[in-house]
């Protein structure tokens, strides 16, 4: 495994990504478990943010203890499953902007066809996390972490949930830079670019469009 992935194998991650794959699962059950998750994997991509020492009194004695050192971070979910993930971050970094990526896939090509891209306008003092549960050939979250780029940020990870080993390896070679936190690495592709077992298509699951 690249010294850059981390999957998050936690048990309560395990368990909620298997309701999520489930076919029987239904769209507000799927949305609270991409929620839950991408709250779960936030803990652990925020595992090095710096602290620094403050002075406080408890109602016993002063005492210096760590806060967070003010670094700025900045959500970018990936349109439309990765906005399934943005409340679950925000619960537990509520001060993150968030910019938006809209990407979609090429049914025939595959490749992601962008058409939509608004972002901090401080980006370039900020911590990026992309957001997009399914990397599958790689494609949408390469581009994004791309158009990010040119604007300069401080650093950039990549959080999804289920990840194949194509785009995982496409990820890789494309931002050797990037840091990725997965709940899973599955078989493979199939011949239509989804991933197997896999759970579908997440954006439908989320918001019942199929
Ligand atoms: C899905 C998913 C990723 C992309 C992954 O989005 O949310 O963005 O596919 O595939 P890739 O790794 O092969 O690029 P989709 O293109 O279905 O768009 P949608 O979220 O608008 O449905
Ligand atoms: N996008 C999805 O939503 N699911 C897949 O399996 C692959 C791409």
């Amino acid at each position: 495994m690249d010294k850059n992935v981390t999957i998050t194998n936690h048990p309560l991650i395990q368990h909620k990504l298997t309701l999520m794959r489930k076919t029987c699962t239904a769209s507000n059950e799927f949305r609270a478990l991409v929620s839950e998750i991408a709250m779960l994997m936030c803990y652990e991509a925020t595992r090095d943010l710096p602290l620094k020492e403050i002075e406080i009194e408890t109602p016993i004695c002063k005492t210096t203890k760590n806060v967070l050192a003010g670094k700025k971070l900045a959500f970018v979910p990936i349109l439309r499953a990765g906005l399934g993930m943005v409340d679950g971050v925000l619960s537990l970094v509520p001060s993150a902007r968030v910019g938006h990526i809209g990407l979609y896939r090429d049914p025939e090509t595959l490749k992601p066809v962008e058409y939509y891209c608004k972002l901090p306008a401080d980006i370039h003092e900020r911590e990026v996390i992309v957001l997009d549960p399914m990397l599958a050939t790689g494609g949408s979250a390469i581009d994004a972490i791309s158009q990010i780029k040119k604007r300069g940020p401080k650093s950039i990870k990549f959080m999804g949930i289920i990840g194949a080993p194509e785009g995982l390896e496409a990820l890789c070679k494309a931002h050797p830079d990037v840091q990725i936190y997965l709940a899973a690495l599955d078989e493979k592709l199939n011949d239509h670019g989804y991933i197997v077992p896999g759970l579908g298509d997440a954006g439908d699951r989320i918001f019942g469009t199929k």
